[in-house]
């Protein structure tokens, strides 16, 4: 089919892959140590210089970085060209208020398009589609990033961003995009704007749906391409790497995203000791970017928790498994550990339960609690709503091991998101 050719990057051999991913590595170094002092104090003082990158494995001579080192460097101070360079700049807005910026030349916007149109054709979408970006633009990199690749991969591009969601409806009606990216989260609320307008998602033209920036698991991609008769496939990314498109779902196999490693090597750590774990095991997501001029990343540590997987429809490309969350997003209560993704497959699993939910934290006494609060289904009978929530309850303490209280809140009861959901309320006194 006409658009459907990989990338030459692609098809090479893992041997091929491997030369490559080393040629780059040491080009990645030696620039980052000649340009960013913040690298080269660090790699001075873990005694490493870049002529000791000999091959792949010696990464991990390398020290890792964290956003603590982007906040300290802020805002150009991990550039590694001079900021007139730097066609454009976003930011994450972090939890202590200070953003963390990221910047870019021209030739890395470029790889970012080429990452995305690859990722896109990877989820199924072709030159000539229209596709509809409702991941907000701006600083966030999910808009512009999505846009760009859409554009290079030859789609019409509906820029439509995130929040109106009735004119999002309208447009999906009217313009017929046969793809959309946005947030899994806030694709539901799309869906139900649909239900409330009285239209049948499974009529309209859309085909694909490209979801990420925010954990979501396979009991969610079921409710979601049952309900809206689509693909729904995962893009990977966080600005600090680049943006969406460093991993991507590949729709033939929906088995976790494949991780673009022509650009960027990845790594999994031990989130404690830092040490390395083996393919195939849980662990901290590390990236070391390959190609990117304005701002190299060395060993950035994601915080994002999951596993590398050998290469299914991209043989000599690994995978990661979706994610199962964030290291900020565990939750432990009481000594047992609890991410927000294993609420959400419990509770999906009941019919009478919509896709919103929230763990809401609480230190009543001197020990923390959970009450995972969970909007009921449309049509749900009320009288119904005390024995699902004993069940969930009993599920939560059976498969995770925690105590939860399940509060079942009527339709609309859990706040709308038109970005990232916010999965975790937490009210203990800090
Ligand atoms: O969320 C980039 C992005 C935009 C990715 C649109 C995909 C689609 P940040 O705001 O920097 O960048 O947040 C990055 O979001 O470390 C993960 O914790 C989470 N995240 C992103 N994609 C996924 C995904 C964008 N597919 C942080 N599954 C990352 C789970 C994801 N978590």
């Amino acid at each position: 089919m006409a658009g459907a050719e990989l990338d030459a990057a692609e098809k090479w051999s893992v041997d091929e892959l491997r030369a490559h991913q080393l040629a780059r590595l040491q080009e990645t170094v030696a620039a980052a140590y000649k340009n960013v002092p913040h690298y080269r104090n660090a790699l001075d003082t873990s005694g490493v210089h870049p002529n000791d990158i000999k091959d792949l494995a010696d990464v991990r001579l390398l020290p890792f970085t964290g956003k603590a080192d982007l906040r300290d460097n802020y805002p150009f101070g991990m550039f590694a060209v001079p900021r007139s360079q730097v066609v454009r700049i976003h930011a994450s807005s972090g939890t202590t208020g200070m953003p963390t910026v990221v910047g870019y030349t021209q030739a890395d916007i470029d790889t970012w398009a080429d990452l995305v149109a690859r990722s896109l054709r990877a989820a199924g979408v072709r030159p000539g589609d229209i596709c509809q970006v409702s991941y907000g633009y701006g600083l966030f990199t999910g808009g512009l990033g999505a846009h760009y690749g859409a554009e290079r991969l030859g789609c019409t591009v509906v820029p439509m961003s995130g929040g109106q969601t009735a004119k999002q409806v309208q447009l999906l009606r009217d313009f017929g995009a046969r793809a959309i990216m946005v947030t899994p989260s806030y694709f539901l609320s799309i869906l139900d704007e649909m239900t409330t307008q009285g239209i049948d998602p499974r009529e309209l033209p859309l085909q694909v749906g490209v979801f990420g920036a925010e954990p979501w698991t396979d009991a969610m991609r079921a409710e979601i391409e049952e309900r809206a008769g689509i693909d729904a496939v995962d893009i990977y990314g966080l600005s600090e790497v680049m943006g969406p498109g460093v991993a991507m779902e590949c729709v033939e196999t929906k088995d976790g995203p494949t991780i673009w490693e022509d650009h960027f090597l990845p790594e999994i750590i031990d989130p404690v000791t830092g040490d390395p774990v083996a393919d195939g095991e849980e662990g901290e997501l590390v990236f070391t970017s390959l190609t990117k001029q304005a701002m190299p990343v060395l060993r950035y540590r994601t915080r994002d928790l999951t596993r590398l997987l050998p290469g299914t429809a991209r043989p000599s490309f690994r995978r990661m498994a979706k994610i199962t969350g964030r290291s900020d997003d565990l939750m432990i209560i009481r000594g047992v550990n609890v991410f927000p993704t294993q609420i959400e497959e419990l509770a999906l699993a009941y019919d009478g339960l919509s896709p919103y939910f929230q763990c809401v934290l609480s230190r009543p006494g001197r020990l923390d609690e959970m009450t995972v609060n969970v909007e009921a289904a449309e049509g749900f009978s009320s009288d119904l709503w005390a024995q699902v929530e004993t069940d969930l309850a009993r599920d939560i303490k059976d498969r995770i091991g925690t105590t939860a209280k399940v509060t079942v809140l009527p339709v609309g009861g859990i706040e709308r998101s038109v970005g990232k959901a916010r999965r975790i309320v937490d009210n203990r006194p800090k």
